[in-house]
């Protein structure tokens, strides 16, 4: 296995994990890399990030085709999460000289998962000297967990942010220009919705924090995925201006769960009158669409429109468990409905309802609610309905 030149002195030499398709419950049906960095000086050299445990010999067998690892001096530890760290004390076995260093936070972080491993602090202004390579570093915490941080070569103008900017791709291609631009920045919007989103505004402060120390990469290097470069920076950058402004368009997504099929027949006449006001709509049956790519569709979305039938006095548990999962991603600044059938008994609504306000949800609508089977009257209820929140999706800034 080989390593890849990013730039001038710095190659890629982490792990491609094709086969994973649960990252804490995030579905990634396109696995994901775990990227590591070979920072290469006239007198040092510089091991950015490891990798997953089970990934270990495939980070070395790389290393090993640009230096030997035993001669790598200082390994930076950007991110505590096992994913980067989990596979540590093995890669320092085989580079039995280098010094080990974190933010402050992270060499807590590293001594609580490894027993009490000591490895060494560095905050901003402190600089590593690799021999006409420097390594520069900004603790940048909660992107994504309070010991993340931003480690940067200014010599190379290259970034290696951790998470940030990363997406869950697994490929050949190392390159986000390789890959394709668009498909990129949709995996990234996928990746920012289902890490990030509950930390936009640390996003936000961090991204002027490498503005502010003068930082201008012109590559930057996440931890997971495609590597961004050239032009596709500026796009890049301008989607997660967006996202982290909480910036949205003229869009809902109507999401549903279904027992005998009338929750889904008035999900597609609820989609039907909101598209009819020239609102986009996204479709999605919770018991068929990943999780993770209905909250990448909520990303922008004005409105969340929410069904479910009532089965032993409540919701179905694919709706509890996707408002679950909504939940930790504290969406706010949006409109939501609740719509469903029933037979004896309601209370699905009611339950729905009271978890999307507890999010933070604005509910200004009347639930929809049919008995058994929607009647034509009924559809027709449902589509002027869906025109209603199409409406005030529209008047909506
Ligand atoms: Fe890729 Fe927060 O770990």
């Amino acid at each position: 296995m080989r390593a890849v030149q990013v730039t001038d002195g710095i190659w890629w030499a982490g792990a491609i994990d094709w086969s994973l398709r649960d990252f804490h419950g995030f579905e990634t049906p396109k696995g994901t890399t775990y990227n590591a960095y070979l920072v290469v000086g006239e007198s040092g050299i510089a091991l950015v990030d490891t990798v997953k445990k089970p990934f270990v010999a495939e980070l070395l067998s790389r290393v090993s085709t640009v230096v030997d690892p035993a001669k790598v001096t200082h390994i930076v530890v950007n991110h505590v999460e096992p994913d980067h760290n989990g596979g540590l004390p093995e890669v320092m076995a085989a580079m039995p000289q280098a010094r080990v260093v974190a933010s402050p936070s992270g060499v807590r972080g590293v001594a609580d998962y490894h027993d009490g491993l000591v490895v060494e602090a560095v905050k901003p202004g402190d600089t590593i000297d690799l021999g006409g390579k420097t390594l520069h570093f900004l603790p940048q915490p909660m992107v994504h967990w309070p010991d993340s941080m931003f480690t940067y070569c200014p010599e190379a103008k290259t970034l290696m942010p951790n998470d940030a900017f990363g997406q869950h791709v697994s490929s050949e291609e190392r390159f986000a220009d390789e890959y394709g631009l668009d498909g990129a920045i949709h995996e990234l919007g996928i990746y920012y919705a289902n890490i990030l989103l509950p930390l936009g505004t640390q996003v936000a402060k961090a991204v002027d924090k490498v503005a502010e120390a003068g930082w201008q990469p012109e590559t930057i290097a996440p931890s997971h995925g495609l590597i961004w470069r050239g032009e596709t920076i500026a796009p890049m950058l301008a989607a997660y201006a967006r996202w982290t402004s909480g910036a949205k368009v003229d869009k809902a997504v109507v999401a549903f769960s279904t027992m005998w099929g009338s929750t889904e027949a008035l999900a597609h006449r609820v989609a039907e009158g909101i598209g009819a006001t020239g609102v986009d709509v996204e479709m999605h049956d919770l018991a068929i669409t990943p999780l993770a790519h209905v909250v990448s569709d909520l990303l922008e979305a004005k409105a969340l429109v929410l069904g479910s039938p009532t089965l032993h006095h409540g919701m179905l548990y694919r709706v509890a468990g996707f408002l679950q999962y909504v939940a930790g991603l504290k969406p706010t600044g949006r409109l939501a409905a609740t719509f469903g059938s029933y037979g004896w008994s309601k209370g699905a609504e009611k339950q729905m309802r009271e978890r999307l306000e507890e999010i933070g949800f604005e509910m200004p609508f009347e639930d929809l609610l049919v008995k058994f089977r929607p009647t034509s009257e009924d559809l027709a209820s449902a589509e002027a309905w869906g025109r209603e929140i199409g409406e005030a999706v529209k008047a909506r800034d």
